[in-house]
């Protein structure tokens, strides 16, 4: 089957049933998204599918035919990083950093929906989110941070 992950077309050789996150990881080498529990229980295998975040461990990669995944690998690069990747970095926002992909993808899907986003609808939407380092504070205030780099950024933008 095809896949287009981070805007290219793969084909994949995979069972209809196999989670999405085993064949982002094993066949296509991309490794941001992580093994957390695998049970659809801490937010660390999240990607975006069409602008929604996934639990890429628990959905079965045949529901991905015809639709956009995008994972970390795909935001920004290292000497161009997204502004959500940048904000991380400024704040710091990681302690052992297993979580963290899962954060920036779904609070990158929240920021795209609504790019000045209260403190509780932040909250709301890390919520299913899990950080065992107990890391939350910093990661707060890294998606406050991105959401103002973006808000100055479309502003240029319209200027
Ligand atoms: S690894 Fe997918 S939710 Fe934990
Ligand atoms: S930084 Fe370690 S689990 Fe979140």
């Amino acid at each position: 089957m095809d896949l287009m992950v981070n805007g290219q077309t793969h084909s994949v050789n995979a069972a209809p049933d196999t989670p999405l996150l085993y064949v982002l990881r094993n066949d296509l080498q991309l490794n941001a998204a992580k093994f957390g529990c695998g049970l659809g229980q801490c937010g660390a295998c999240t990607v975006i599918a069409d602008g929604k975040p996934v639990l890429s461990c628990v959905t079965p990669v045949a529901l991905f035919e015809g639709r956009k995944i995008t994972t970390v690998e795909g935001l920004g690069t290292e000497d161009s990083p997204a502004p959500i990747q940048q904000a991380f970095i400024e704040e710091q926002a990681a302690q052992c950093g297993y979580c963290i992909a899962g954060m920036i993808m779904r609070a990158q899907a929240l920021l795209a929906q609504d790019n000045n986003p209260s403190d509780s609808a932040i909250r709301t939407a890390l919520q299913s989110n899990l950080c065992r380092c107990g890391t939350h504070m910093r990661i707060l205030k890294a998606v406050r941070r991105a959401a103002n780099l973006m808000q100055r950024a479309s502003a240029k933008g319209a200027i």
